[in-house]
């Protein structure tokens, strides 16, 4: 069993991934980490500064930084990489409520949207692994289910019928963005695995 460190304080993050990577790696975010300007141009930028920042801090260890966030072409790419600060109150309902009022008059193809989640895996500054997971879906009129974080409640995704907060933990880390970004983590440790036995 490996032992990843992540860059990241949303600890919604650290459950989804730990669940995940169940048998193969464990995951948890230090007591001492501290987060760091996200200043990239883009998400792949922004997993590397949070990545290296801890992996300065935490000699010989694996250190995953993970970049993430929802993307509305109808909106120029917004919220991008700026996500979980959308709105001026920062908090998961002033970012869905700014989304909603964005595109109140968005009607069919205009409401696609998708999630990307970008992981680097680092070992002192050296990268291990890196890699992306997109999901496409649609942004709903109005918010629906209770789990999940950020913007799951108006992300409709149409394969299963329902928004990401009415799915599972399973369900959604089986189709979601930071799911299939896993999955190829999961790859790269499993072969690392073998190599050293
Ligand atoms: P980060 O922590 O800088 O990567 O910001 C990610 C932001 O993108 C979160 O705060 C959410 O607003 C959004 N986001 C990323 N992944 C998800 C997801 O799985 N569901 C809903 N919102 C997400």
């Amino acid at each position: 069993m490996f032992k990843i460190y992540l860059a990241s304080s949303n600890p919604h993050k650290a459950v989804e991934m730990s669940r995940f990577l169940e048998g193969v790696a464990s995951v948890e975010v230090p007591s001492h980490y501290q987060p760091v300007k996200e200043e990239g141009r883009n998400f792949r930028e922004n997993a590397l500064l949070k990545a290296r920042s801890l992996s300065l801090r935490m000699p010989g260890k694996l250190v995953l930084g993970e970049d993430s966030g929802l993307v509305v072409p109808y909106l120029g790419g917004a919220p991008g990489i700026k996500s979980h600060r959308f709105s001026t109150g920062g908090t998961d309902l002033s970012n869905i409520e700014k989304l909603l009022e964005a595109m109140k008059d968005a009607r069919g193809e205009e409401r696609r949207a998708y999630f990307v989640s970008y992981g680097v895996l680092i070992r002192d500054g050296e990268v291990l692994w890196e890699g992306e997971g997109r999901v496409d879906g649609i942004i709903t009129q109005e918010m629906r289910g209770e789990g999940g974080f950020g913007y799951d409640p108006v992300f409709f995704y149409p394969p299963l019928g329902r928004t990401f907060a009415e799915l599972t933990p399973e369900e959604k880390n089986a189709v979601s963005h930071r799911g299939r970004m896993l999955e190829g983590l999961r790859r790269f440790l499993l072969d690392k695995l073998k190599e050293e036995q």
